[in-house]
């Protein structure tokens, strides 16, 4: 009998609508338990209701927030391919230390995600170096190139939990209407890279005073506007579901507002550098500030956070994007766009949106949790009775900086090092077993 008590600390699990002092208690990888105290998040402590074997390892968690393994739908892990950026092995790590027990992996790998075969491998890689679970997205378009659909049935029976070109846009919007229509049939999401390729050619920031200023090429908020508009409209015709990455303008964001008011199958994300950084970063961190879609303004910022108030922006996604030290250091126009984001996450989430006031904790932690797990249809993101035991662990009022010289992630490539952000994951549960702690007696 594998026992473990998490006591006293204070349970958000959206999916069933709890935010109180509880206690849980996980059996062999699964939630047994969940033990309600008699007052509420925040107050004193009352006495474990739950039966107590001595055998039972327990975890302290009083202060602490405890929630559903964090699920992040949104990351590049560049195996197979390009391992000198990212493993499986490194990126389910900085995943594990970020608090996400589940990401998504991006089809963007070499060869791309468009056959069974690659899924057959990121599973066994993940299954033999894995610290978080890996669900993988497949490709829309053979080789990522946009001319010729993948056998998407195939890959969906491989395990395929969706499809993506993402760092890409597909831009023949007939091959989008078959990938949605096929959405609408067998029921996954398209996750759409909203950029317009010719108006975004060459561009390496956002097209505004600060490109103008620096002299760099920049890109227009019309580049994603007009393709998220186009993805709208085809979900809408095809009855598919569409899942907006990145959003970044304050056009995308009244436009998803505007698709789901029509009753459209569209959700949507946000990222951590989304809804913090404007493009004035560029001037600061340069290459760790590119990245595609690019930040753009605070009018932008400000309408991206009034999304995720709002509910019209759906998730919370890392892009979790990691590039070598050499690659970065090509320059502004040379240097591929991304930034890491599994290990910033949580303390971005809490410093910017939580202790901010926008969002409440359950509401952050949903966009995190059980609705990322909606939006994959995948059985995680939930503390329910019998649900696989996938949990963090997060102290709110931690505050630390960001040493991107410590990251897990083979990559450092961040414009937050050395940020001071309050709200830090402290352990990661996944299977019932800790994969992560800042506290070395566990
Ligand atoms: O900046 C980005 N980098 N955006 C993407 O969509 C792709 C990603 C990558 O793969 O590096
Ligand atoms: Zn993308």
């Amino acid at each position: 009998m594998n026992q473990l008590l998490i006591r006293g600390g204070c349970v958000v699990d959206p999916a069933n609508g709890i935010e109180a002092i509880q206690d849980v208690l996980i059996h062999d990888g699964k939630i047994q338990q969940i033990g309600e105290l008699e007052r509420e998040c925040n107050s004193s402590r009352a006495a474990v209701q739950l039966p107590l074997n001595p055998a039972v390892k327990v975890i302290d968690a009083t202060g602490l927030i405890v929630t559903p393994g964090l699920i992040d739908m949104h990351v590049h892990l560049r195996e197979p391919g390009f391992e000198h950026k990212e493993t499986i092995m490194s990126g389910t790590r900085a995943a594990a230390v970020g608090g996400f027990t589940s990401v998504a992996s991006m089809a963007n790998t070499s060869p791309a995600v468009d056959s069974p075969e690659v899924i057959e491998f990121i599973k066994s890689q993940t299954h033999k170096y894995g610290s978080a679970n890996v669900f993988p997205l497949a490709s829309i378009t053979k080789n990522l190139a946009g001319e010729e659909l993948t056998d998407v049935p195939s890959l969906l029976a491989a395990g395929a939990i969706g499809m993506s070109d993402d760092g890409k846009t597909v831009m023949n919007a007939e091959l989008m209407r078959r990938v949605l229509s096929l959405s609408a049939e067998r029921d996954f999401p398209v996750m759409v890279h909203c950029e317009e390729h010719n108006l975004n050619a060459g561009t390496v920031m956002n097209l505004g005073e600060t490109s103008r200023k620096l002299n760099l090429p920049g890109s227009a908020n019309a580049a994603e506007d007009i393709i998220v508009a186009r993805d709208i409209m085809l979900a809408e015709l095809t009855g598919g579901h569409v899942h907006i990455l990145h959003v970044s303008t304050a056009g995308a964001v009244e436009l998803v507002r505007w698709g789901k008011r029509r009753g459209v199958h569209v959700t949507a994300e946000a990222t951590p550098h989304h809804f913090t950084l404007t493009d004035i970063e560029i001037e600061k961190h340069g290459v760790n500030a590119k990245m595609h879609p690019p930040l753009r303004t605070q009018t932008d910022v400000d309408a991206v956070i009034e999304g995720l108030c709002d509910g019209t922006i759906d998730a919370i996604a890392t892009d979790h994007a990691p590039h070598a030290p050499f690659e970065k250091a090509q320059g502004m126009l040379d240097s591929p766009p991304g930034i890491v984001g599994l290990e910033t996450c949580v303390p971005l989430v809490f410093s910017q949106l939580v202790h901010t006031g926008r969002l409440t904790v359950s509401e952050a932690i949903a966009k995190l949790t059980c609705v990322p797990a909606q939006i994959l249809r995948i059985e995680r993101g939930t503390l329910s009775i019998g649900a696989t035991a996938d949990l963090t662990l997060i102290h709110p009022d931690k505050v630390a900086r960001v040493d991107a010289t410590r990251f897990a992630s083979k990559s450092r490539n961040t414009p937050f090092d050395n940020w001071e952000l309050k709200g830090w994951t402290v352990m990661t549960i996944r299977n019932g077993v800790v994969i992560q702690s800042t506290d070395e007696d566990n």
